[in-house]
């Protein structure tokens, strides 16, 4: 079976959305994943769902390009396939009604909370979203979040739109703007999560994260995704992606994502499989959490 590309493209500074034509638009709910394979001798990688259109059969992702298999999804065009796409996957994120919620977005996560919001407005909660980025250019869909939510707020560490820093400014942007969360949602890398939930533990809300380990199989089996939460293992694939972020062992997350670093990273600077833009220099911005 191969799968549609109905749009890649770079929507910011080495970060693409990818539109895929798939039955699964129909099934996906918020805070769930997909898995694709970029050609048939490639890696299966889980990406968030950002968007999802059950009447034309398709799901958007957004990614970063890291490593040898995003470089290659890179490099789809409209018009080509993919040979795997399976999803959805994971357990849906929580949806009730709170009260007022705010949903944090960082990089892919700025595409992943979109579901969720359009979600936690429809049961009825205020809905408020914060997103950041090293810079105001590497910000996207800004005016769909705008038209939907009832409070919009951004970060950039350089100060070119909205606060300048990063989200340790959590707790004043909240009194800035006199925002009292039932609960804070966290999607994006493993740092905007882990200091968010540092903020949020501090200031007592209840707060979940989007959790992104390495997986491989993304069904349970094989145990790569595990981590530790309230001080049981968890895999993140079915019990998650979304965990309670003051539970979270981050220590030993951090410790397991590391592991194949060296494995994934060197064969990517030999392989010279990369776009056109990151072959050509222009990509000035650190990519890789590398702590
Ligand atoms: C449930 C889930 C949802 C995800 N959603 C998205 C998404 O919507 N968009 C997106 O861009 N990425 C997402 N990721 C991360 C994405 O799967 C990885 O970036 C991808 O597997 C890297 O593959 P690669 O071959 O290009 O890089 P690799 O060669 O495998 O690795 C290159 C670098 O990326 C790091 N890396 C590897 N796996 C991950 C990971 N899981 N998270 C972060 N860094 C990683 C490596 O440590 C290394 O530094 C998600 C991960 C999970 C588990
Ligand atoms: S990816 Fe294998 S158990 Fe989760």
């Amino acid at each position: 079976m191969a799968y549609k590309v109905i749009e890649r493209r770079m929507i910011v500074p080495n970060i693409h959305e990818l539109v895929i034509e798939a039955s699964a638009g129909g099934l996906v709910k918020p805070g769930q994943f997909v898995i694709v394979r970029p050609d048939e001798k490639g890696e299966r990688i889980p990406l968030s769902v950002s968007d999802f259109d059950p009447t034309r059969g398709v799901v958007t992702c957004f990614f970063q390009e890291v490593g040898e298999t995003t470089s290659k999804l890179a490099l789809l065009k409209a018009g080509d396939t993919i040979p795997t796409f399976v999803g959805p996957l994971g357990e849906a994120s929580e949806i009730a009604h709170f009260g007022t919620v705010l949903l944090i977005g960082g990089c892919f996560g700025i595409g992943s909370i979109y579901p969720i919001a359009k979600a936690m407005k429809a049961a009825g909660n205020t809905v408020h979203v914060l997103i950041e980025a090293r810079s105001s250019f590497l910000l996207y869909w800004e005016d769909r979040f705008e038209e939907l939510v009832d409070g919009f707020h951004v970060i950039t560490r350089d100060g070119t739109k909205g606060y300048k820093g990063h989200i340790s400014k959590l707790p004043q942007i909240l009194k800035n703007e006199e925002l009292k969360p039932d609960r804070v949602i966290v999607n994006g890398c493993t740092f905007l999560m882990k200091r968010a939930s540092d903020m949020t533990r501090e200031l007592q809300i209840h707060t979940m994260v989007n959790m992104n380990p390495i997986m491989i199989d993304g069904t349970g089996m094989c145990g790569v995704c595990r981590l530790t939460v309230g001080g049981q293992t968890k895999f993140a694939c079915v019990d998650g992606p979304d965990f309670d972020g003051h539970l979270v062992d981050w220590k030993e997350f951090l410790m397991r994502r590391k592991t194949y670093y060296e494995e994934e990273v060197t064969p990517l600077r030999k392989s010279g499989v990369g776009t056109e833009f990151h072959l050509s220099g222009k990509h000035k911005h650190k990519c890789l959490e590398k702590n």
